[in-house]
């Protein structure tokens, strides 16, 4: 044997002769062919439309209001040419189109349903719960305009903050603070209908017992899960019977942990992450056992350790390219560029707000920025041939960026 370890007699044994009648059909089979172009759509296609369509157009169904939150249910507007809602994996989110004052802005939110929920024709839908939360541009809008009847655009279902049987353990712990629940709820959800097959242990942050959003909804789906899916309520504001109290510990993960291996699943304020993340260090889970939903804004950037202070209260201009029409805008130290952007009322492409969907991929022509290294999802090759995400990237100097909206 050869040091490659193969048996050269095998390869003798080959010759092309048997491949030479492979032409001769093929050339054959190209001359029978009828001169009509070949078929141009494919099942493939049609299917991976109707899962990742660009843009549902949907309608306000119903809303419900939780005092300081509103649930809104969104149905396919066939008039516009939605028919069905796409099926998703519990905890995705869609990027919702909004127009606030003229600034065309698209902002991410958990579809807190189930995804059985979105199958079928009839009674295709996805729940959306907003709760005001800072920066409140968004959120404010929403609950002040949003009602019943009322037209909204989304994105196709996004983000990879699901559960994933190959990657994460069969048991969950879910750390959710405020409206952070909303995953955890469409997990909920899915377990109980059979989607979704894994068990989830919920501490759930709240400030106080009468201010739990979907209290009695999530707790109704743990009554109905046969005990796959617990709730343990944690008051950071209050000391009551039957709650926990203070905040989402080491001590407390430990406490509710189930038996043997599990995964750590967090979502809520980017303070809860880094409290949240050291504690579970403290346990002495490897990294690849946690894990935070990261959509929403950027914030904060400027109280990093590493953000170079000296900037701060100073303006840059920036000059937006969009396929050769130049644009020159102002943009604050302290916000990001695409903020910047939708402030002066460019349509720029975005949907996670938060550096890891890619979606804003935009080329920094000139200038300096400020990029986290925790939010900075750039590939390598990105990072090398000068290309950025608007989202999470900060001006040090004036900025030129290529931006590459699409036609929607
Ligand atoms: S919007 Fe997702 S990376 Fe910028």
């Amino acid at each position: 044997m050869s040091k490659y370890q193969y048996d050269k007699k095998v390869l003798k044994g080959l010759t092309p002769f048997p491949f030479l009648g492979e032409v001769k059909a093929r050339n054959a089979a190209i001359e029978a062919a009828p001169a009509t172009l070949p078929r141009s759509v494919y099942n493939a296609n049609i299917l991976a439309k109707r899962l990742h369509p660009a843009v549902q157009h949907c309608r306000i169904a119903a809303v419900v209001d939780h005092g300081d939150a509103k649930s809104f249910t969104l149905v396919p507007d066939p008039e516009k040419g939605t028919t069905e809602m796409a099926f998703f994996r519990a905890s995705q989110y869609v990027s919702v189109a909004l127009n606030i004052d003229g600034a065309p802005v698209c902002k991410p939110y958990t579809i807190r349903s189930a995804p059985k929920d979105a199958l079928g024709s009839e009674n295709t839908s996805y729940t959306l719960t907003v709760k005001r939360t800072e920066p409140a541009y968004a959120s404010a809008h929403i609950l002040a305009n949003w009602k019943e009847g009322d037209a909204v655009d989304i994105s196709g279902p996004l983000g990879d903050f699901y559960y994933q049987d190959l990657r994460d353990a069969k048991q969950v712990v879910a750390l959710a603070g405020g409206s952070g629940i909303t995953p955890f709820y469409s997990m909920a959800a899915a377990i109980v209908d059979g989607t979704e097959d894994f068990e989830l242990t919920i501490l759930y942050g709240s400030r106080r017992s009468d201010g739990i959003l979907l209290k009695e909804e999530i707790e109704a789906l743990a009554e109905k899960s046969g005990g796959r899916v617990k709730v343990v309520h944690v008051l950071s504001d209050e000391e009551k019977e039957g709650y926990e109290h203070g905040f989402l510990t080491a001590e407390l993960i430990q406490k509710y942990a189930p038996e043997g291996d599990y995964s750590v699943f967090m979502c809520g304020p980017k303070a809860m992450y880094r409290f949240c993340e050291g504690e579970c260090k403290k346990l002495g889970l490897p990294k690849r056992r946690y894990r935070m939903e990261m959509s929403g804004d950027y914030m904060g950037a400027v109280n990093n350790p590493d953000y170079p202070k000296e900037q701060i209260g100073k303006s840059y201009s920036l000059t937006v390219d969009i396929r050769g029409e130049k644009t020159v805008i102002p943009c604050k130290a302290d916000e990001s560029l695409l903020w910047a952007m939708e402030r002066a009322g460019i349509k720029a492409p975005a949907h996670c707000r938060s550096g890891e969907c890619g979606w804003c991929h935009s080329r920094l022509v000139k200038g300096q920025v400020y990029i986290p290294a925790e939010a900075d999802g750039r590939r390598l090759g990105d990072k090398k041939f000068g290309w950025i995400h608007p989202c999470v990237s900060f001006p040090l100097s004036d900025v030129e960026l290529s931006i590459f909206p699409t036609a929607d």
